[in-house]
């Protein structure tokens, strides 16, 4: 049978990223979404597009929906606190505590409402996500982030060693868990979420847990999130805890979850080198770079340059609560200045990063982890962000390329006028 179209039209200023290096920008142009998919930009709307309806957002800019590859729901109770200790000591002290609590669902409830609300009214239109070891929990946050209406990867965390009473679990418990989870997830048919499995990271996670997880990756072909190089005594951490591996990353490799079997996201390598580098480039490991994290926890600033020089795939993440904020633009805007000081005190070989490229990681960098996301090219998944930055505006006459770096190092969710994801339209 014949099947109406579903079209939908949006006419404002509209910037993406052509490439890397390049943004594509249409000012006073017609953006077509059509059955959820972008179908072109126009500048005079061709005859065969009359006739539908179209939401005229004036001299707003439009973008493609953000995109945060790495982010923990359970620390945005206590973000912008806790800044006082370098990793390894911040989770002892801070972070592990908080994440104990949400094995009570009252207040999980309490958290994860607050938490799914900010990342609706935020930019970000995409987000994978990193709960706590607890199932209960775990599918409540999925259930909010399902209502919300953004399309989001979900993780119940595994950790059976080096945490403490309440956040340990038994290895063969941490396995039946996550597989009752993952039954509980399919038994939901969500739209917009899905599970995503995730090992904290290898000083949580004993081989044996591991190898576990390597099975219930290829019996259900999850994708895979965890933590990578980010500090240099957890690296070293790793190579006693692992003395076979032959890096940090391997420890995932040798078990299946470093992309080779399933799309793998690795948060922060900042201290990968050459072997891990090739090996992330080999397997299609996508990093999430996290730079006001890296700040935060004294970890260092990741060699993002190379990364994207060398044809790796890199995203940002927002890392909460490491990181402060939801707000991917403060995540753009601290990746700029985090390689300039690289470029500055560290390695001046590379050129720090352009506005350019962090928005290239923010959209199609990132998107890519959801297939062809982060664009406006026909085909690619409708995910668009209407912005009105007239509170950031002034007398001076501003192209739309100066608008947009403009609202990435002072803008956040109140230049949010509207928001599509997958072609629909969220209301908040
Ligand atoms: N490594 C292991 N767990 C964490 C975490 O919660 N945050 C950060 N930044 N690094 C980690
Ligand atoms: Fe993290």
């Amino acid at each position: 049978m014949w099947k109406k179209r579903e079209v939908r039209i949006l006419k404002g200023n509209i910037i993406s990223s052509r490439s890397r290096t390049e943004l594509e920008i249409c000012e006073n142009s017609y953006l077509v979404c059509e059955d959820g998919k972008a179908e072109g930009i126009y500048r005079t709307l061709p005859f065969r597009l009359g006739g539908y309806p179209i939401r005229d957002f004036g001299d707003c800019l439009i973008i493609p929906g953000l995109v945060d590859l790495h982010t923990h729901a359970p620390q945005y109770s206590f973000r912008g606190t806790a800044m006082d200790l370098e990793l390894l000591d911040w989770l002892e002290v801070h972070t592990f505590p908080e994440e104990i609590k949400y094995g009570d669902m009252e207040y999980a409830g309490k958290a994860y409402e607050i938490f799914a609300e900010r990342m609706q009214k935020s930019a970000v239109t995409r987000a994978c996500i990193f709960a706590t070891i607890h199932r209960p929990a775990t599918m409540m946050l999925m259930d909010l982030m399902e209502k919300s209406g953004l399309v989001t990867m979900v993780g119940k965390v595994n950790m059976d060693r080096n945490a403490p009473e309440g956040l340990c679990e038994g290895t063969e418990d941490s396995l039946a868990e996550t597989e009752a989870w993952l039954k509980e997830a399919a038994g939901r048919r969500y739209v917009n979420t899905t599970p995503i499995l995730t090992p904290r990271f290898v000083p949580s996670c004993t081989d044996r847990l591991m190898e576990g997880l390597g099975e219930l990756q290829k019996k259900y072909s999850l994708p895979v999130q965890s933590h990578l190089s980010e500090n240099p005594e957890e690296t070293a951490w790793v190579k006693e805890l692992c003395p076979w591996s032959e890096f940090y990353g391997d420890a995932y490799d040798h078990f299946g979850l470093f992309g080779r079997e399933c799309p793998t996201i690795m948060a922060h390598c900042v201290y990968s080198g050459e072997e891990e580098i090739r090996r992330m480039k080999e397997n299609g490991v996508f990093i999430a770079h996290c730079p006001e994290s890296n700040m935060n926890v004294s970890s260092g600033i990741a060699p993002v340059k190379q990364y994207l020089d060398e044809g790796l795939q890199v995203g940002l993440g927002s890392d909460v609560a490491a990181g402060s904020t939801e707000n991917l633009f403060a995540a753009m805007a601290h990746a700029v200045r985090a390689s300039k000081i690289r470029w500055r005190i560290q390695d001046d070989r590379r050129k720090p990063l352009t506005m350019e490229e962090v928005f290239y990681m923010a959209t199609r960098g990132g998107g890519a982890f959801f297939g062809k996301v982060g664009s406006f090219e026909p085909g690619y998944e409708f995910d668009a962000v209407v912005l009105d930055d007239s509170r950031l505006s002034g007398p001076r006459e501003m192209n739309a390329r100066d608008r947009l770096e403009r609202v990435i190092y002072l803008g956040d969710e109140r230049e949010v006028r509207a928001k599509y994801v997958r072609g629909k339209e969220l209301f908040f």
